[in-house]
């Protein structure tokens, strides 16, 4: 089974987490996976946009805790690192569509789509403090300037979940909409993309995106941080505590 489904239409590279026995929790292969055709879709001419979905209960639950245990060196080559920059890199708009749980990286990776659809069983959760880590994918900085800075430190310190009206509110997401419209409703919106001017869509999104070196630099202190709390007994407690339920 394909733990990360592709599908090219209408313009659009549909990627779809499918991996339900473990809440589509990202892997190292499907780290891997993701970056490949996100990288290939980038020179594609015939991909205009990309789109990231879950299943109807998960959109993801972050990353593969069990990994985090057997993997703990986030060097450059680290298939996370790798995808967390190559979000950074994407050239073509990046739309994901949210249904149920989207925890860890599953939120924070939002931070670096360029429209985000939500239904109504969405939640939302940046857990990182409790299990003894710090955010990731730029979260530290790319959340307070969407949010302003208490309503970052509150998601991030606090760490509660929130739902996909809270997330339209703090502008995460930019509509909710009832679950069976969901996905074929952020397909239509990207196709819609997809089929504008290439250069303009694509220079558009970069001088949106501007600042790009400061938010890699961010990246870059974060997973150091985030690689010493990983070997932190703390932290190697919360995962073992989370597996082991
Ligand atoms: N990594 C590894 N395994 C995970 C996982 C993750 N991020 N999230 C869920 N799983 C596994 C569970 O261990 C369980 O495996 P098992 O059946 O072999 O015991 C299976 O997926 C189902 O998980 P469960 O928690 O029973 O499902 P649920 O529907 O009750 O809850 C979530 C779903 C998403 C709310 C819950 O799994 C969760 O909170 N996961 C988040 C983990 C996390 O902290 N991620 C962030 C890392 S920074």
């Amino acid at each position: 089974m394909t733990t990360i489904q592709v599908l090219d239409t209408q313009g659009v590279r549909v990627l779809t987490f499918n991996r339900p026995e473990k809440r589509n929790a990202i892997d190292l292969n499907m780290y891997q996976q993701l970056t490949e055709y996100l990288i290939q879709g980038d020179s594609d001419n015939g991909i205009g946009a990309f789109l990231l979905c879950g299943n109807q209960d998960c959109f993801t639950s972050g990353n593969d805790v069990a990994e985090f245990l057997q993997h703990p060196d986030l060097g450059p080559e680290h298939p996370a690192v790798r995808f967390l920059y190559c979000l950074t890199e994407l050239k073509k708009p990046l739309l994901a569509a949210v249904s149920g749980s989207a925890v860890g990286i599953g939120t924070t990776l939002l931070l670096h789509c360029d429209l985000v659809y939500a239904d109504d069983s969405a939640r939302f959760k940046m857990p990182f403090v409790d299990l003894s880590l710090i955010p990731e994918a730029g979260a530290t900085m790319l959340l307070p300037r969407l949010t302003g800075y208490q309503k970052a430190a509150e998601l991030l310190l606090l760490g509660n979940s929130f739902d996909a009206r809270q997330a339209c509110e703090y502008g995460l997401v930019n509509q909710v909409l009832p679950g069976p419209e969901l996905t074929d409703f952020a397909l239509q919106q990207a196709s819609i993309i997809a089929a504008k001017p290439p250069q303009a869509v694509q220079q558009t999104k970069a001088l949106m995106r501007m600042g790009k070196a400061d938010l890699q630099q961010q990246m870059q202190r974060e997973l150091d941080c985030f690689a010493k709390q990983l070997q932190s007994p703390k932290a190697k407690e919360m995962f073992l505590k989370f597996l082991q339920r």
